[in-house]
């Protein structure tokens, strides 16, 4: 078991947001070993060719809920509408993190998606400080008006080769989220993954992860994704300071299979000691 911002997981390995879209899979997910997962990324309103909407997802994950039998954690990952004009887009995640709070155990808000990617361009920095001061102030309502705290994290795509902290980091470890989720390599070269770009992806991604974590200094967990194809990877950020992983391509070009891999060997790895002497 993990302790994650407040929740139990019962291994480190998520699935990453954009495979199971509108949370239809996820007792499937759970049968195949993930500790968590993150389903979305939904928006307000449907999104043609990309989501359905955050009524659907809600409306699927309720029924998963009611059926019984989900033990893992399950985050629902929540952005904006492409035509949404910029000034307007904390109202499209204010919509959805009230319409997925009852049904999610944490809440991912999605920057790293390409229409939420000005947000970390310094031209944008005040729109970027309001947004996430709404957000957490939209945290605390709901969890007054609920009872029931639900955390949210963060997701952001890094550039792998850049060598300091990004000021989007920055500001959202001031507004203390609950969990920062650094991307490497988002969607943008589609589900197809690339030998080439992987190998690169892989040979930053440990180091920007120790980097991020020695920034925070324990003061918000990471999660890291990118570029995570076997047992070793996904070891390896946990050994820099990721406090869970997630993982999309991999799924699709090892197959199934490679979940149980990691988790046997996470498991494995951790009641061995000196864990460092088991990464080559
Ligand atoms: C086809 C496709 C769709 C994706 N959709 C989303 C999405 O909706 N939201 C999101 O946060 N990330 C999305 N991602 C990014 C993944 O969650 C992940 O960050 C990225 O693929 C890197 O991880 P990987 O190398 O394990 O695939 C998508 C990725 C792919 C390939």
């Amino acid at each position: 078991m993990t302790d994650v911002m407040g929740l139990a997981f019962a291994n480190p390995l998520g699935l990453a947001a954009g495979f199971d879209k509108h949370g239809e899979r996820i007792a499937e997910m759970q049968a195949l070993g993930f500790g968590f997962v993150e389903v979305g990324t939904v928006t307000p309103r449907p999104e043609p060719g990309h989501n359905l909407g955050v009524d659907t997802l809600v409306a699927n994950v309720a029924k998963h809920r009611a059926a019984g039998g989900i033990r893992i954690v399950v985050g629902i990952s929540v952005g904006q509408n492409l035509g949404t004009p910029r000034e307007l887009a904390v109202e499209d995640y204010l919509t959805d993190v009230r319409r997925v709070w009852a049904h999610a155990d944490f809440v991912t808000v999605n920057l790293s998606a390409p229409a939420a990617r000005y947000l970390g361009e310094a031209a944008y920095a005040r729109t970027l400080e309001g947004l996430l001061r709404r957000c957490k102030d939209e945290q605390a309502a709901l969890t007054a008006r609920f009872g029931r705290r639900v955390p949210l994290a963060v997701k952001i795509g890094l550039d792998p080769s850049s060598q300091g902290i990004p000021e989007i980091v920055r500001a959202i470890a001031r507004r203390r989220f609950d969990a920062l989720i650094a991307a490497i390599g988002t969607g943008d070269r589609g589900a197809e993954p690339s030998r080439d770009a992987d190998a690169a992806i892989r040979r930053d991604a440990a180091r920007s992860v120790r980097l991020l974590a020695s920034h925070l200094d324990g003061a918000m967990p990471l999660m890291s994704v990118g570029g995570i194809v076997s047992p070793e990877d996904a070891w390896e950020r946990l050994e820099a300071g990721a406090a869970l992983v997630q993982l999309y391509r991999g799924l699709v070009s090892e197959g199934p299979g490679l979940i149980q891999r990691i988790t046997g060997f996470l498991e494995h790895a951790a009641h061995s000691a000196p864990a460092a002497e088991r990464v080559p």
